[in-house]
């Protein structure tokens, strides 16, 4: 993956009563959502907040603003027309990757101000519990939130159920939810048209489905122009956002765990199993110690993601840890299993439970890279260049396995005595 600069369009406008947070699409300046969280709830920590979603009168089907950091697990809010010059605001549960479907778990009030105004589609909304179920802290300097919109005709549908069509532009940035406390109107954003607010935002990841890129006003993109993916960072480019942040971890952590699970495992199976003379087990202890190492680090920034993303629950994920879990038993046996053999020269049950116990592991693992690029939505050329190295890896593995049990497996069975039949390899394993 590679990321471009662009701009933010963050700009401080001045103090007020209501304090609002800000942030405008980097691809249409008339797009933008603000945030307000009034006094009363920022210095209880739950209560109220509001948020305006605002865009032009024409051009747009829907315009969306959600918590979250991708669209799996987000509380997402679209605003269409609702056909009789007001609008139409729709809470929706994100699903991943899919039209997010309508949810009645968020209590949301339009507020006056919103509809058709002067040019502008305009959505005032009250959220009465989005702080508790999106378990979002009021001290939080960095949420995510992620915006999305369709360009076309207007919906005109007063179903808060309405079918929409995907969006054509996509990102991710962050709210200080410390700076838009304050206040503490009913309806901080007919107020602030006269006493208006300080704004923030910080990052954003643009992805765009056809249709033209969002474009750079300053000139810092850069031009390698090969993915869709936008990174942008905060207005006096202070912030390293959230958004890189994820985009960098993500990285790491699937070429962390793409290397252990595609690559050293899969390599470390074969040595013992295909390795002639007698360091096969301890070529196979460095290698598969090496590929331990990596995974281990790359699940730490799996679980940081993870919750990063709020994506703890999805399969991948899941998987990851039970696969992380079992393997933390692999060096363990492994290595008990083979002091035992040199002191003892007798193969253990150990053995076999190292073995079948491994194997499953890491076809449990391999297979789960790729939910993770199904996840991540990730390019089709890091896709194949996963599916190609783990396919042969994975091949030349189960080559190894069958050569072995074709030449007759360990030539010293459970409980068997090395000194009695002549070992023809180290633990007994036929060459
Ligand atoms: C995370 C670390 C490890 C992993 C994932 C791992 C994985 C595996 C796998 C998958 C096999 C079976 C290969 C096949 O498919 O035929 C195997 C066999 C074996 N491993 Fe490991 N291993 C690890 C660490 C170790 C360590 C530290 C030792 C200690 C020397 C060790 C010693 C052995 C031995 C002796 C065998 C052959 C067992 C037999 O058939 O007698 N392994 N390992
Ligand atoms: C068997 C171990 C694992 C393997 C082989 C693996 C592999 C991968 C790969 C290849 C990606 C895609 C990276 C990219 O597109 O650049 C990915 C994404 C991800 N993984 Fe893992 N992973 C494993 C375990 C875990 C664990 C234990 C967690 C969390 C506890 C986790 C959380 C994630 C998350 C959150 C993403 C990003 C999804 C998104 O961007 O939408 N993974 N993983
Ligand atoms: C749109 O609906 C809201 C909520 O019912 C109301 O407060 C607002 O005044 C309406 N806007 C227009 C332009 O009618």
């Amino acid at each position: 993956m590679r990321w471009k600069l662009a701009t933010s369009f963050a700009s401080l406008i001045g103090l007020s009563t209501a304090q609002l947070a800000r942030y405008v699409s980097p691809s249409d300046s008339s797009v933008s959502f603000s945030l307000n969280i009034p006094t009363s709830t920022s210095t209880s920590g739950s209560g109220a907040i509001f948020f305006q979603i605002r865009g032009p009168a024409t051009g747009k089907t829907w315009i969306a603003l959600g918590i979250g950091s991708g669209m799996a697990g987000a509380h997402i809010f679209i605003v269409y027309t609702d056909g009789s010059g007001n609008v139409t605001v729709s809470a929706r549960a994100g699903q991943g990757h899919f039209e997010p479907v309508f949810s009645s778990d968020a209590q949301i009030t339009v507020l006056d101000g919103s509809g058709i105004v002067g040019g502008s589609l305009i959505a005032n909304v009250r959220c009465d519990n989005c702080l508790s179920l999106a378990e979002l802290s009021v001290t939080n300097t960095r949420s995510n939130w992620i915006w999305a919109d369709k360009d076309g005709s207007a919906l005109d549908s007063s179903d808060v159920e309405a079918n929409i069509q995907q969006h054509d532009r996509t990102g991710v940035f962050t709210f200080d939810l410390t700076r838009a406390a304050g206040g503490d109107s009913s309806n901080p954003f007919v107020q602030s048209a006269q006493s208006s607010a300080s704004t923030t935002a910080t990052g954003f990841v643009t992805r765009t489905t056809g249709g033209p890129r969002p474009t750079s006003t300053n000139g810092a993109s850069g031009d390698d122009g090969d993915d869709n993916l936008n990174l942008g960072s905060g207005s006096s480019n202070i912030v390293s956002s959230a958004a890189a942040r994820i985009a960098r971890m993500l990285k790491i952590h699937g070429i962390l765990m793409g290397l252990a699970f595609a690559v050293f495992f899969p390599l470390g199976a074969i040595i013992i199993r295909l390795m002639p003379g007698p360091h096969k087990a301890d070529i196979h202890m460095i290698v598969q110690v090496v590929g331990f190492a990596l995974s281990v680090a790359g699940l730490a920034y799996g679980v940081l993601l993870a919750e990063d993303l709020r994506y703890l629950k999805e399969t991948h994920p899941i998987i990851g840890m039970v696969v992380m879990g079992g393997l933390f038993f692999q060096p363990i046996v492994g290595l008990i299993h083979h002091w035992l053999f040199k002191a003892k020269g007798k193969r253990t049950i150990l053995a076999y439970i190292h073995t079948y116990w491994g194997r499953a592991i890491l076809i449990l693992g391999i297979v789960n890279g790729g939910l993770g690029l199904q996840l991540a939505d990730n390019t089709t050329g890091g896709t194949i260049a996963y599916s190609v190295v783990a396919g042969v890896m994975g091949l030349a593995w189960l080559a190894a396995s069958v050569l072995y049990y074709v030449r007759g497996g360990s030539n010293i069975p459970i409980g068997g005595d090395a000194k009695l039949e002549k070992p023809l390899s180290a633990e007994g394993l036929r060459e």
